[in-house]
């Protein structure tokens, strides 16, 4: 790879290289480096977050292994996770708000920067498809509630109860026990995430859930949130967000994790200084998760979570595995 195309990468100057190697050599041992990088062909690669992320990767695949797009596959992907009713995180089946409510988050961002989020969207099954279309056929980047559902039904979506019998029959169960203000540090909830690189080497991402369970009426989490749950920028790499929302919107989680890749950061290294941001600027992490996953441009990935139990799918050429990520805390 030629030098100015490096430095391009790691967002710097040759002059900024000189003073930052000797500013911070300690953690250059696990930077990318003008060797490595640009000699590594990981692509067509696939991360997305948790074990459902599995099923969800085999259906990107498909779609990039058939000669589609990034964008394509992440939208295909987690659609499969939204469709699932047994799945009580995502889509159809997600657990509902205090008030039995489902209201769902999704957000998608493509190779050219280009983003379209949904929130507070109720009965419309697939939030990433609507997200998508936000990004293609309107002048903005979010729409919420009613107009995002509007939004929905003109352009062909059919409304219909995301609230299964089995989620209403645990919403049910909760009211008995709960009070009305359960704080947000229920860890009920699993986001789905997804980053893909395509055989044309350009990068996408998705984002999409039902958000923390039994949350207050209206509440939005970072899942509709570009640069919170996910960032992606095709010269350095992308990241996601799974975790108690809140907490990843405080510090632009994905956004910096994509920013500490472009200073040359594995994404590894990159998703656990994230996640020391975040330990660092809130006074307790006490039962609060947040996992970040990054993929950066060489198809290298890495995970890190404030608690033990994180996971990732990756799909390559060589298979479909599910890698635990490194952790700060023990439950
Ligand atoms: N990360 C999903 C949420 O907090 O809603």
């Amino acid at each position: 790879m030629l030098r100015r195309n490096f430095l391009k990468f790691l967002g710097l100057s040759s002059g900024s290289v000189l003073m930052s190697t000797s500013c911070n050599n300690k953690l250059d041992a696990k930077k990318n480096t003008l060797d490595e990088f640009g000699t590594i062909d990981n692509k067509p690669v696939i991360v997305s977050t948790w074990k459902h992320g599995l099923e969800a990767n085999e259906a990107a695949w498909t779609v990039i292994d058939q000669g589609g797009s990034a964008l394509d596959a992440v939208e295909k992907g987690v659609m499969v996770t939204e469709s699932d009713p047994k799945n009580t995180s995502v889509g159809i089946g997600g657990t509902p708000d205090r008030d039995g409510n489902v209201t769902l988050d999704a957000c998608i961002m493509n190779h050219e920067g280009d983003c379209g989020a949904v929130a507070f969207l109720k009965e419309i099954e697939n939030p990433i498809a609507v997200a998508r279309l936000v990004m293609e056929k309107t002048p903005h980047v979010m729409l919420v509630g009613k107009g995002a559902q509007e939004f929905a039904v003109q352009q062909g979506f059919k409304r219909k109860n995301l609230l299964t019998e089995s989620s209403r029959k645990a919403w049910e169960e909760w009211k008995k026990v709960e009070e009305y203000t359960t704080p947000i540090n229920i860890e009920n909830h699993d986001t789905i995430s997804m980053l893909a690189i395509d055989k044309d080497g350009n990068m996408s991402g998705a984002c999409t859930t039902s958000g923390l369970g039994y949350k207050m009426h209206g509440r939005v989490g970072d899942s509709p949130i570009i640069g919170a749950s996910l960032f992606v920028d095709n010269e350095v790499g992308g990241a996601c967000a799974t975790g108690v929302g809140e907490m990843v919107i405080r510090v632009v989680g994905s956004h910096l994790v994509v920013e500490l890749m472009r200073q040359g950061y594995k994404p590894e290294l990159a998703c656990k200084m994230a996640v020391e941001r975040i330990i660092s600027k809130h006074k307790s992490v006490k039962g609060m998760q947040v996992g970040f996953l990054a993929l950066n441009k060489n198809g290298e990935s890495g995970g890190y979570a404030i608690y033990e139990g994180f996971n990732f799918a990756k799909h390559t050429k060589s298979g479909n595995e599910l890698i635990d990520t490194p952790f700060f805390h023990k439950w």
